[in-house]
């Protein structure tokens, strides 16, 4: 069996973080006789430097006849003062968008072995398993009109619209009862209806949806509110559907219940199953090229591709297991160890995984 997948590393820490996953394919390769043939190419700022274009059309075709694709993360302060369209950030949602990965998967887990990493109370973490879904391809980050204009009167004025329409929110809703019905059978919708009209129509047609899957107690919940419970008592979450925004932010705060956001893997979907995996963390540039980043996001994130698009559940089993030997053995990377003096860099702790991969069988 072979697999095609495209590799993008990006920028900042997103090198070295896909020199993990890779590691990781080559660990399961010699164990599982799968074999992962692997694509190079640029995406963000590298992308950028090499043709002034942060998505480059070699991108996004070798993309389209990939069988999933695995990326890093983009960005870093020298292009934050180029033109929005030429940014890293610019190339990716338009990776996102083109491809249609309107289906964002962001579980906030925590490894038994890491309760004490959060910033929260042990008790109020421990066993925490959320899947938060965030709508990717629409709504705010999307929407048109926006700009910055200067008003008649010469006054500066910043707009973005935030709009959805029906269909976009019936297939994410769709794709979340699907999702809760592996799970927990829990499904808590996330909107600012009692202010925003977009966020009404999301309600009304989350709760349509809905109604074709009464097995699913779902609820809907403010925003703002939402934000408070996660932190006051996020056990109480079982799947989050939002639209693109909110979910932006809501999952950053997930991953931070987790101990720490370099454990957090994501999935970007389309209908066809097509796939970027890639670790909800960023490029985090004050880090890079020092081997200290933590690769288990990304290692995470290989496994869910090859649950979610290739299909290979043995794999991404061992890949889990692994993963939570490494942690129980008491190995950490410095933004979920205690006691700095102790830490392995990326590059050591990728090893550990490889060899429980390679153990395991
Ligand atoms: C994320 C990131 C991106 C986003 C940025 C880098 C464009 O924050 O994946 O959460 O806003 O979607
Ligand atoms: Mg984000």
């Amino acid at each position: 069996m072979t697999h095609k997948l495209l590799i993008l590393p990006g920028d900042g820490i997103g090198p070295e973080v896909v020199d993990a996953a890779i590691q990781v394919l080559n660990s399961l390769e010699r164990v599982t006789g799968t074999t992962y043939e692997k694509e190079f190419a640029l995406l963000g700022g590298a992308a950028f430097e090499d043709s002034g274009n942060p998505l480059p059309e070699e991108t996004l075709k070798l993309a389209r006849s990939a069988d999933a694709a695995i990326f890093g993360a983009v960005g870093g302060p020298q292009w934050d003062t180029l033109d929005r369209e030429l940014r890293p950030e610019s190339g990716l949602l338009r990776l996102r968008s083109e491809l249609d990965l309107f289906c964002n998967l962001r579980p906030a887990t925590l490894f038994p072995a890491l309760s004490d990493a959060s910033s929260l109370k042990s008790d109020v973490v421990s066993g925490l398993d959320v899947m938060i879904i965030r709508e990717l391809t629409g709504g705010i980050y999307f929407g048109r009109p926006r700009g910055i204009d200067t008003r008649n009167d010469g006054v500066k004025v910043g707009y973005n619209t935030l709009v959805y329409d029906e269909n976009e929110i019936k297939r994410i809703a769709i794709a979340a009862f699907d999702i809760a019905k592996k799970r927990g059978f829990k499904l808590c919708s996330v909107d600012k209806a009692n202010v925003l009209e977009v966020s009404e129509l999301w309600r009304e047609v989350v709760s349509e949806v809905g109604s074709e899957h009464p097995e699913v107690a779902l609820d809907h919940m403010y925003v703002d509110n939402a934000a408070m419970q996660l932190v006051r008592q996020p056990k109480q979450f079982d799947v989050i559907v939002t639209g693109n925004m909110f979910g932006d932010i809501l999952s950053d705060l997930g991953a931070m219940l987790t101990g720490s956001i370099g454990m957090l893997p994501s999935a970007s979907l389309n209908s066809k199953s097509f796939g970027l995996y890639e670790p909800v963390h960023g490029s985090a540039p004050d880090i890079a090229g020092q081997n200290v980043a933590n690769p288990l996001a990304m290692i995470l994130s290989v496994e869910m591709m090859l649950r979610y698009s290739l299909g290979e559940k043995t794999a991404a089993d061992l890949v889990k297991v692994a993963v939570d030997k490494v942690l129980s053995a008491g190995y950490r990377t410095v933004d979920i160890s205690q006691q700095q003096s102790l830490c392995l860099g990326t590059r050591e702790m990728t090893e550990q995984v490889c060899v429980n991969i390679e153990n395991l069988i």
